[in-house]
């Protein structure tokens, strides 16, 4: 790849995880970056997971713009915001934090915007009054999807393997409904939209055994997961020839609005991003 072009006086942002080697996050902003002609970059940091706090408590007063945070630390950096959205309130993890100069410390979630944006882009008329949206999983992932689709103004069952994790989610997002995992298949007979915000399905990670065959013919299945982008979930899903969305469009989703904070300037509509993000996946397809 060329390599962008900064001065001196450039503003520096960046991607902060462990590992954030896969990170697809610098390729996208700096696509945006060279597209926009502006004197910035953004730069993967990796400090070792019990370093986070000081890394971040280092940033204090603006010489980065901001970060946006990946696993295992979105719930630790919302833990060091001086103020935070209530996207990330909701969720209980922030996937953006802003340094201001005055030394304070601003925390964003900006996932459920990602996670609305990917179902309206691959599965136009997902949100339907038919049924409800089911979020497996308790964790943060599952806790800001939950929050954007009550906030889209949709029914949600939350089902967890430990189901006093959703009982917790439902009790903190009020409208969401949790279910025990034995009632799982009850739970998506009636489902118009499942969405795996669980950690199976990560790469290394064992998959899930879900049982998509009581999914209606027009139900929407999208995983968050991006590594592999076709998860074992989604493959099963594409299999019964249901409608499936992917966690690289939630993943550009979110970087939209994080570019505009980072970079006071909106990303460059007319950059593929999808395209370039799948030639590092080592896919051409769409
Ligand atoms: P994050 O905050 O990143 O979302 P987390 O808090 O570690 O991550 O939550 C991971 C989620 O994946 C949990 O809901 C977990 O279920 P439990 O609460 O029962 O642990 C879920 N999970 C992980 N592996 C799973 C598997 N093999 N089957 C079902 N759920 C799984």
């Amino acid at each position: 790849m060329r390599p962008t072009a900064f001065s001196g006086a450039a503003r520096v942002a960046g991607v902060v995880g462990a590992p954030v080697r896969q990170s697809l996050s610098p390729l996208i902003h700096n696509a945006w970056i060279a597209a926009a002609e502006l004197d910035a970059v953004y730069v993967p940091f990796s400090p070792a997971p019990n370093r986070f706090d000081a890394f971040v408590t280092a940033l204090k007063g603006g010489s980065v713009a901001g970060l946006n945070v990946t696993l295992p630390f979105k719930a630790a950096a919302l833990g060091l915001a001086d103020v935070a959205d209530p996207a990330a309130v909701a969720a209980g993890a922030a996937n953006l934090l802003l340094f201001c100069q005055d030394g304070r410390i601003e925390a964003r979630n900006t996932d459920g915007i990602g996670l609305l944006h990917a179902l309206d882009l691959q599965a136009p008329g997902w949100a339907s009054p038919a049924g409800p949206a089911v979020v497996l999983g308790a964790g943060g992932a599952a806790r800001g999807a939950v929050a954007a689709l009550l906030g889209a103004g949709s029914a949600v069952h939350v089902v967890n393997r430990t189901y006093e994790r959703a009982v917790e989610v439902a009790d903190d997002l009020q409208g969401a409904q949790p279910v025990a995992w034995g009632q799982l298949g009850e739970a998506l007979t009636e489902a118009t939209v499942v969405i795996n915000a669980t950690a199976a399905g990560l790469e290394g990670e064992g998959g899930l055994d879900i049982p998509l065959h009581v999914l209606g013919p027009h139900a929407v299945v999208m995983d968050m997961v991006y590594m592999p982008r076709l998860t074992p979930f989604l493959r099963q899903a594409k299999a019964r020839g249901l409608r499936t969305v992917d966690g690289l469009a939630m993943l550009i989703g979110q970087a939209v609005p994080s570019f505009e904070a980072l970079f006071g300037c909106p990303a460059p509509p007319e950059v593929d991003v999808r395209a370039l993000a799948l030639r590092a996946l080592g896919e051409a397809g769409p």
